[in-house]
Formats: structure tokens, sequence, C-alpha cells
């Protein structure tokens, strides 16, 4: 495996681990991240080399049409990270501790993610939050369980919040969240997802951190980048934020197709002969 930074690849690598992710950082190889809820979809991905799948508590939007993330159950997680589980060869599977299955104490937060693991034969989780978790990671991580943190915006506190503007944006901030990287290295996270912060800030955690930083809308100074794979795809069209790229305009293409099914059926051009026995 090369080592010179900026000119190197883990394409070969057969399972990617948290041990992986680590040699990237060290060889300055950057980790590509996107998100899944399903089967047919994670196996698109795995097949198309990612390194990291998400199985975010982004499903409450994207799959099931909530508003925010906070409705999705452990139960919930834990099918869509089975059905993830069951395509992937390679990517490193990530899920996340869903809303209120994890604030109450450390026992509580062990139980959920013992609980993933074994259900979902899931190889690590994620969890929102610094200094307030630390206890919950410590213990997590002393059951073998890989953690990963989530420092910026962190979706299950919008009520908190109040908005999804970009966080960290004033000193304090960005100094509390900079002491709370620190922490869930310390802590023995194995990376951690930056949202929606200053890019200045987030290279600067990147930088001081020895494990992966992974960004999304936190600029080009992270590690890695994670993208919700819907909206990268363009099927979600109401979610346009300034960090978002968007690599396809699905929502178009397969609404031309589902019009097009609809006018061959209602004309009897479908099905045709060669189309039936
Ligand atoms: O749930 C999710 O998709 C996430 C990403 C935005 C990082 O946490």
């Amino acid at each position: 495996m090369p080592s010179k930074k900026g000119n190197t690849s883990h394409k070969e690598v057969k399972k990617v681990t948290t041990h992986v992710l680590q040699e990237m950082k060290r060889s300055g190889e950057k980790i590509a991240m996107l998100t899944a809820y399903d089967y047919t979809m994670a196996k698109i991905i795995d097949h198309s080399g990612i390194d990291v799948i998400l199985v975010g508590d982004s499903a409450s939007n994207v799959m099931a049409g909530h508003e925010t993330t906070l409705p999705i159950t452990l139960d919930q997680m834990i099918y869509h990270a089975s059905s993830v589980i069951r395509a992937i060869d390679r990517a490193l599977v990530v899920v996340d501790l869903p809303f209120g299955s994890y604030q109450g104490n450390s026992k509580e937060a062990l139980n959920t993610a013992i609980k993933i693991m074994k259900e979902s034969g899931a190889h690590a989780v994620k969890l929102e939050g610094g200094r307030e978790i630390k206890e919950s990671v410590e213990r997590i991580l002393s059951a073998g369980i890989p953690v990963m943190g989530h420092l910026g915006l962190t979706p299950q506190s919008i009520y908190k919040f109040g908005t999804y503007t970009v966080r960290a944006q004033e000193a304090e901030e960005a100094k509390l969240l900079m002491a709370d990287a620190k922490l869930l290295q310390d802590s023995g996270c194995f990376a951690i997802v930056l949202e929606k912060i200053p890019a200045a800030l987030a290279e600067k955690v990147a930088k001081q951190l020895t494990i992966p930083v992974i960004g999304i809308g936190a600029g080009g100074g992270c590690d890695g980048q994670v993208l919700v794979t819907h909206d990268m795809l363009g099927m979600t069209k109401e979610f346009s934020p300034r960090f978002l790229r968007r690599y396809l305009n699905l929502y178009d293409s397969m609404s031309g197709a589902f019009k097009k099914y609809i006018k061959d059926v209602k004309s009897r051009d479908f099905p045709n002969k060669k189309e039936q026995y």
C-alpha cells in the first residue's frame, strides 16, 4: 500500500475496517461515505467502491417523510441497517443511535448499541454530541463496539438550536467544538462527523486530531466527505443547501419514466406481444 500523501489508494482493500480508515487518514487518502437505508441502494453504493456506508437517522426524513430525525425508532433503524448489511461486501457500515435511545444514561446507550450490533450485524455506531456523551462512548467502547462521533449541527437537537443554519461561527462555540472533538478522540472514537460548520474550523479540527474527520457542509479540509445519497442523486428537490453537489437529477428522470409507463399502460402499448406469456 503506497503511503505518500495525496497519492494513495486503499481501493484493493477487501473489507474496510476502522483500522483501514485510520491508515487512510495517515496516508492522506480522502474517505468517501454515503448514506443507505435499503438493500438495493446499498448494493449499488458498495459495489461502486464506497469506503463507509452510514445508516443515518436521516432515514426518518428520506424514507419516512418526517420533518426531523426525532421520530425514527430503534427497531426501524435496525430494520434499515440489516437490509443494508445484507447487501454489502466491502464498506464499513455505521448505524446511528436514534434519538431517545441513548441520552438517558450510559447503560441505556450501551444496551442500544449492543441491540443494533446483534440484530443488524452492523460494524459500528454513531452518536451525536460532545462532553455530554463521553461516559456513553466509553461504555459502548468497553463492549468492543467502535463509535463514531458527530459534532456541529446535530439534527437530533434541532429544537434546542431552533434552526439548521451553520454552527460554531462564534469563537466561543468554535472553542467548545474543538474541545469536544479532542474529548471524543481521547474517549476512543474512531472517527468524527462534522456537520455544517465553517471550513476553516473543520480543517483546524482535522489537522489537530489523529482520527479521521468526515465533513458534511464542512469544507474540503476534512479527511473525508459524507452526503445523503438521495440528495446527491437529486431525488429530493426541496432540500438544496449550498454544500450539496447533485450528481444526477434523478427526480426528473424517474418522474419521466413513471409518466411514460402510465401513458403506455393507458394506451395499451404495454405489455406488447413479446412481454407476455
Ligand atoms: O443521518 C445522517 O444522514 C447523518 C449525516 C448527515 C451525517 O447523520
